[in-house]
């Protein structure tokens, strides 16, 4: 055997004993190199060699990282299977009552809707709003009002054009945060009682918008993997006439699902020949952990009928509340709803992140996001793995910080957020994410948090409770499904 095969073959028996772990970083080529007395070619061809065996993979510019064995991992679920109803939404307190318990800073926070902020270069976001406010001219404060800050719309759409999309500074609104951004698109385009199609399972920030609005959610089946069905989508515009569509096409909040371009392509004329809205959530398009950035179905709007949505909130600067819409023919609408409204995002955190962007850094930043939320996503997967009952089914995000988890039906998630909360864990339960009360059974967990022993042994409490409420005796208990039954919220067509 050669020498770069025994190498390999030793990590491999590392990885395979579980001394070196899903996530974990393999020795630099150079520390390697010295503590084996080896070439850096005899290292680099080991490090080929365990990556063509699928045990490890490179990350550019960054290293070799261990695989989670995909055959370890639990099976991926099925598309979602809503009922195919226009409903009417009395979600909101519930979701409250839910997102109000997981904001204590002693729970772990599985449910959490942001990745931790140690994440973010807070200090050098500091140092550029310092620097902004002493340039600053008082007088420009006028230039922060609706449609926003100059500098940070020219910013934006310079990262769209590196990204091939021409989005004109001239069209983006600068919002407080995404959802600010996602609520003015959807008022511009509806008018209550309408009905708006969304994935199944959705963002409940998106339930809660329709519901405020005094609209109907209209509940399309999605793919974790590819998105939403784009051919129950035709049959759900024949059968309801809705006035819009709000969705993700990267990185689907709570799935991860990212639509194939050509889906998206075929989404964005799908809809235009039918002349309905897309409002695009895209607050997750930067976190791919895929060679490039993919690009956003706005990609493919030729009649300006793509109302696209973004923020800084999860990618560099939570906390600052800046987020965008480039809202096609309803940049107008949008503008003065906007100023109709709340007028302005800050000044300071404008000037902050135009000036952070300018001064470069920004994509070293999100790569190194990137990596660590990769390693993260792997640790988690291979946690759960291990902890949960047969009959689990996990979610392979190619982005973001979510996995979602099918659990098996004598799961009650909402009784299982409770029973982790009294033990210092929030989930975010599948109830949440759907107008009519499906994914009784389904977990949310969030991985954008430092992998330490604490959340490891989180996931196993969660396993051990789920567990507990497969064996017989759980069973035998009042039925979980009936309570879950007597909680969904009225419906109507
Ligand atoms: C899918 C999705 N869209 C929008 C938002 C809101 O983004 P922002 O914090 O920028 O308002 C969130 C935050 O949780 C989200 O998860």
């Amino acid at each position: 055997m050669s020498l770069y095969e025994t190498l390999a073959d030793e990590i491999a028996r590392s990885i395979a004993s579980g001394v070196l772990r899903a996530g974990d970083k393999l020795p630099s080529v150079r520390d390697a190199c010295s503590a084996r007395g080896v070439s850096p070619s005899t290292v680099f061809q080991a490090y080929y060699l365990l990556e063509a065996r699928g045990l490890v993979r490179a990350q550019p510019r960054s290293g070799y990282y261990v695989n989670v064995p995909a055959e370890s991992l639990p099976p991926e679920p099925g598309a979602s299977c809503p009922d195919g109803e226009s409903t009417e939404l009395a979600i909101s307190e519930r979701i409250f009552d839910i997102l109000d318990s997981v904001r204590n800073r002693d729970v772990t926070p599985l449910g959490s809707a942001f990745p931790s902020p140690l994440l973010f270069p807070l200090p050098r976001l500091a140092q550029a709003m310092a620097a902004h406010l002493k340039r600053q001219d008082p007088r420009d404060t006028v230039d922060d009002l609706a449609p926003g800050n100059p500098r940070l719309r020219r910013q934006i759409a310079l990262r769209y054009l590196i990204g091939g999309i021409n989005l004109p500074a001239s069209d983006i609104v600068i919002t407080n945060g995404a959802l600010e951004a996602l609520n003015l698109c959807l008022q511009a385009v509806t008018q209550p009682g309408d009905s708006v199609m969304v994935e199944a399972p959705t963002f409940y920030g998106a339930l809660q918008a329709l519901e405020r609005l005094g609209l109907k959610a209209l509940e399309v089946p999605t793919h974790p993997r590819t998105g939403i069905d784009l051919a129950a989508m035709e049959a759900a515009i024949e059968r309801h006439a809705p006035r819009a569509c709000w969705l993700m096409t990267q990185f689907q909040n709570p799935l991860g699902s990212l639509m194939p371009d050509d889906r998206k392509r075929q989404l964005v004329e799908l809809l235009a020949r039918h002349d309905i809205p897309l409002i695009e959530d895209d607050v997750y398009g930067e976190l791919y952990f895929g060679p490039a950035r993919p690009v956003p179905a706005k990609a493919y709007d030729t009649r300006g009928l793509v109302l696209h949505c973004s923020s800084f909130s999860k990618c560099l600067a939570p906390g600052y509340r800046i987020g965008w819409a480039s809202a096609g023919r309803y940049a107008q609408r949008v503008q003065r709803l906007k100023l109709s409204s709340t007028l302005s995002a800050s000044g300071p955190a404008q000037g902050a992140i135009a000036e952070y962007l300018e001064q470069g850094g920004y994509d070293r930043h999100l790569r190194r996001l990137r990596e660590t939320l990769q390693t993260q996503q792997e640790r988690m997967a291979d946690a759960i793995a291990h902890a949960f009952p047969a009959g689990t089914r996990v979610t392979r995000q190619q982005g973001g910080f979510f996995l979602w988890l099918e659990l098996p039906a004598a799961v009650d998630a909402l009784a299982l957020h409770r029973q982790a909360l009294s033990r210092g864990i929030s989930v975010a339960p599948g109830p949440i994410f759907s107008a009519s009360g499906q994914f009784g059974s389904a977990l949310r967990l969030n991985y954008g948090h430092p992998w330490d022993a604490r959340t490891e042994s989180a996931i196993r409490v969660l396993g051990e409770l789920a567990r507990e409420a497969c064996s017989p005796a759980a069973r035998m208990r009042p039925s979980a499904n009936v309570s879950r039954e007597a909680r969904r919220p009225p419906r109507s067509s």
